[in-house]
């Protein structure tokens, strides 16, 4: 009996020919897993697909709650944003993959799982590392990785193999979207210089041809996770996806990104993320409200810290579980309703409320009903000053105390 492994199967050109090359150089069967993070697959097409070019056996996964609820939801809590502007939508799809790949090799008796990263990329390191934590018994092929085929090379195999090229192959660009985002790179965007031509964006308008009337949004949170859309209580999928929509439409979402990958490289990335703008905006606005400012500065620090480690490929890490155990006690109160302004590609925080709400008027009015001790001020400023002065007392900084 030949060995099974269970690839990670998109339908594209790589893990297409990845089945025949895994048969060919391993002799081992090859079971697909088809994944759907995104919700517009044809499934049941790249189910046959995989089947038409030699899987053994093709299974597919609606996961789309799941990566929701178990990725990018905690994702969210934690405002997980890698160098500040890429939401992770990607990142976060390769550790629950991961997790889908192992349970599914279990459940067919099989010894290796694969995917198709290349060699170059961050999500070789996502997928590894997670399978490793998840199942150190199981060995994690990655044929793109060790082909060594150029493109043409891979196509040239398909052709001879008699591998449908899909036309999306056609594309200049590499994708990856999922319900997060969509992540593009290659062809003329390797030149930093070079303003993303339109064909590179499928969910955002671009801004000159957006609605020129601008669109408000209501989102409503429960301890930090977004329930509800215009007052209207929404599951998870139909919430992101409506907000793709209507951000999309408004043309907020681009991103452009000079990025660090792990392996060492800067790369240049396009993303589009309209939900994942909209709602890490929203949910940072709700806690400025909810959060004390000793909370949201400690909060800053591990929330940048959570972002590295999803990027970096370390979901299962003890220390991504321990940050996500404060970042959940954190959002304790962090429920209430956040209005956004779209318009013209820009997305601003109008408005917030909050039943738990530490803003009070009446401590911050300069008008009639000030309840704050004015009095209590020089006494307060007498104290907070004191090292300064002392400091500048005994130690006199030539030119008057001027630093610069
Ligand atoms: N650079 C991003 C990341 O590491 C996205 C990679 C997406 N892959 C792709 N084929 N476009 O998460």
């Amino acid at each position: 009996m030949s060995d099974k492994t269970v690839l990670a199967y998109s339908g594209g050109l790589d893990t297409s020919v990845a089945i025949r090359w895994m048969k060919e150089t391993y002799g081992s069967d090859v079971i697909t897993l088809t994944v759907d993070v995104a919700g517009d697959r044809d499934l049941e097409g790249t189910r046959q697909k995989a089947l038409a070019v030699g899987a053994v056996k093709a299974l597919v996964a609606d996961a789309r709650e799941a990566f929701l609820n178990g990725f990018v939801f905690p994702a969210l809590k934690a405002n997980a944003v890698y160098q500040g502007v890429y939401p992770l939508a990607t990142a976060l799809s390769r550790p629950l993959m991961a997790k889908l790949l192992v349970e599914a090799a279990r459940q067919e008796g099989a010894t290796a799982v694969a995917h198709g990263c290349t060699g170059k990329g961050n999500d070789q390191v996502r997928f590894d590392v997670a399978v490793a934590a998840l199942a150190p018994d199981l060995k994690v092929i990655a044929p793109a990785r060790e082909w060594g085929m150029t493109r043409e090379e891979t196509i040239a195999y398909a052709d001879k193999h008699g591998i449908p090229v899909p036309i999306t192959s056609a594309s200049p660009y590499s994708i990856d979207e999922n319900l997060w985002g969509r992540s593009i790179e290659c062809g003329v965007l390797e030149d930093p210089w070079v303003e993303p031509p339109r064909d590179v964006f499928a969910w955002t308008a671009s801004p000159e041809e957006t609605p020129e009337q601008p669109a408000y949004v209501e989102i409503g949170f429960e301890k930090g996770l977004p329930i509800s859309l215009d007052g209207q209580r929404l599951d998870g999928v139909s919430l992101v996806l409506e907000l793709n929509r209507v951000a999309g439409l408004h043309g907020v979402g681009r991103i452009d990104h000079i990025e660090d990958r792990l392996v060492g490289i800067k790369s240049r990335e396009i993303y589009e993320a309209p939900a994942g703008t909209v709602l890490v905006m929203a949910h940072k606005a709700l806690e400025a409200m909810t959060l004390s400012r000793d909370q949201l500065r400690f909060k800053e620090r591990v929330s940048a810290e959570y972002s590295d480690l999803v990027y970096n490929g370390l979901w299962y890490s003890g220390l991504r579980r321990d940050l996500a155990a404060f970042v959940n006690s954190s959002q304790r109160h962090v429920t209430g309703t956040v209005r956004l302004k779209l318009h013209r590609g820009n997305c601003r925080v109008v408005g917030r409320k909050s039943t738990s709400s530490l803003y009070r008027h009446d401590l911050a009015t300069y008008d009639e009903g000030d309840a704050f001790d004015h009095s209590a001020a020089p006494g307060f400023i007498q104290l907070w000053g004191l090292t300064t002065r002392v400091q500048a007392q005994v130690q006199p900084e030539e030119g008057g105390g001027d630093l610069s």
